[in-house]
């Protein structure tokens, strides 16, 4: 058992570096919504605005008992996360950093409504979470797992939001499951990630499910504690945890025909600067489907202050927003740490005299 141990640590290290992946964009008719970088994020100040929860680093959740199932390693945190509007029935593109081929398994989609909604739900208690798609391993598809699948077309993923879920807010909880060494109890490797999303439209239904942590269980031979070879000579039926997909979810997108690698490019950004005071305001800038005036999150500082003067809203101007538009609409000298450049931003690039513009990622530049 101990060398065991040793020799599936050893194997799941040596392919620590290529193969651990997490989902870096979802995108919704063109747009691109950025999630979180967890190598980068964590140091920028103010933190740039993402669509989902944080995530500790790219390494699987291996604790499927604990509250780590349920929105990856990191702490599960509501608050503060932009939320993307989309309507019933729409897809979804989600689309990963990259994803090493070697940790086969299932690639598992479920939502969760958010009660009351997402900035204060977390989805660890209940049985929130129903199932909207999955592909576990399936014969008859080249390749037959859904995570090699999920590579072989260029690392990502596409899901339909059901159409006749009833309108309100969501999480939706996208998730591979590697099951490389996983024959070793609690060797599993879960990589989920928490995106938040305001539906529209749809109908009346109001599906619950699962509990994450409960679903999975660390002894389940049909899902979780099995050897792979097993599986993919045919000794063994697979079935992915979690139980099966909601009954009115909309058909699986992922089709039989063998994809072909299809490198993702976003068209557009949505914002990923913090600067509205409230997410769901940002997070409209990028669809501006449903707004009546321009929200670009570089313009909404402006709006913000006019408004609260008009007094059509209770919205306040935080000393954040002020210094930004500062910087933003006079477009000049930008002082020391603040944001110089990045997809989208259109303030100032020019620093302060004794630092220069760094690009920490194609999101954000900072003085430094
Ligand atoms: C949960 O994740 C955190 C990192 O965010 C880690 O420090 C902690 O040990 C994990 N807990 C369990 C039970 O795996």
């Amino acid at each position: 058992m101990h060398a065991l141990t040793a020799a599936s640590l050893a194997l799941a290290l040596s392919g620590s570096v290529s193969a651990h992946g997490y989902l870096k964009y979802v995108d919704h008719k063109g747009v691109s919504y950025g999630l979180w970088e967890p190598f980068s994020d964590p140091y920028y100040s103010p933190l740039p605005l993402r669509y989902d929860r944080r995530i500790a680093d790219n390494g699987p959740v291996t604790g499927m008992q604990s509250k780590n199932i349920t929105c990856n390693n990191g702490g599960n945190d509501p608050t503060n996360v932009g939320i993307i509007e989309v309507a019933a029935g729409d897809v979804l593109k989600l689309v990963w950093d990259q994803w090493g081929s070697s940790h086969s398994g299932p690639v598992m989609t479920y939502m969760a409504k958010c009660t009351p909604n997402c900035a204060s739900f977390k989805g660890d208690t209940g049985s929130p979470w129903f199932k909207i798609d999955q592909f576990g391993y399936d014969a008859t598809k080249n390749p037959p797992w859904g995570s090699d699948y999920l590579a072989r077309q260029g690392a990502w993923w596409k899901v339909t939001v059901p159409p006749t879920i009833a309108a309100g807010e969501y999480l939706l909880r996208h998730e591979i499951l590697g099951l490389h060494v996983a024959s070793i109890p609690n060797e599993a490797q879960f990589y989920p990630s928490c995106v938040h999303l305001r539906v529209t439209g749809g109908g009346s239904d109001n599906p619950s499910g699962v509990a994450l942590p409960g679903a999975y269980d660390p002894q389940d031979t049909g899902g979780i504690l099995i050897a792979l070879y097993q599986i993919n000579n045919g000794e063994k039926i697979y079935t992915a945890p979690g139980g099966p997909v909601w009954s009115k979810a909309a058909a699986p997108l992922q089709t039989a025909a063998a994809p072909s690698a299809q490198a993702y490019s976003a068209t557009s950004f949505a914002p990923s600067v913090r600067g509205a005071a409230t997410s769901t305001t940002t997070s409209r800038a990028a669809t501006s489907t449903t707004t009546t005036t321009s929200r670009a999150a570089t313009t909404l500082a402006t709006t913000a202050t006019t408004r609260s003067t008009t007094g059509t809203t209770t919205r306040t101007t935080t000393p954040v927003t002020t210094s930004r538009t500062t910087t933003g609409s006079t477009g000049g000298t930008v002082g020391a740490w603040g944001q110089c450049g990045g997809i989208g931003w259109t303030g100032g690039t020019v620093c302060v005299s004794g630092y220069t513009c760094k690009v920490l990622n194609d999101y954000y530049s900072q003085c430094q």
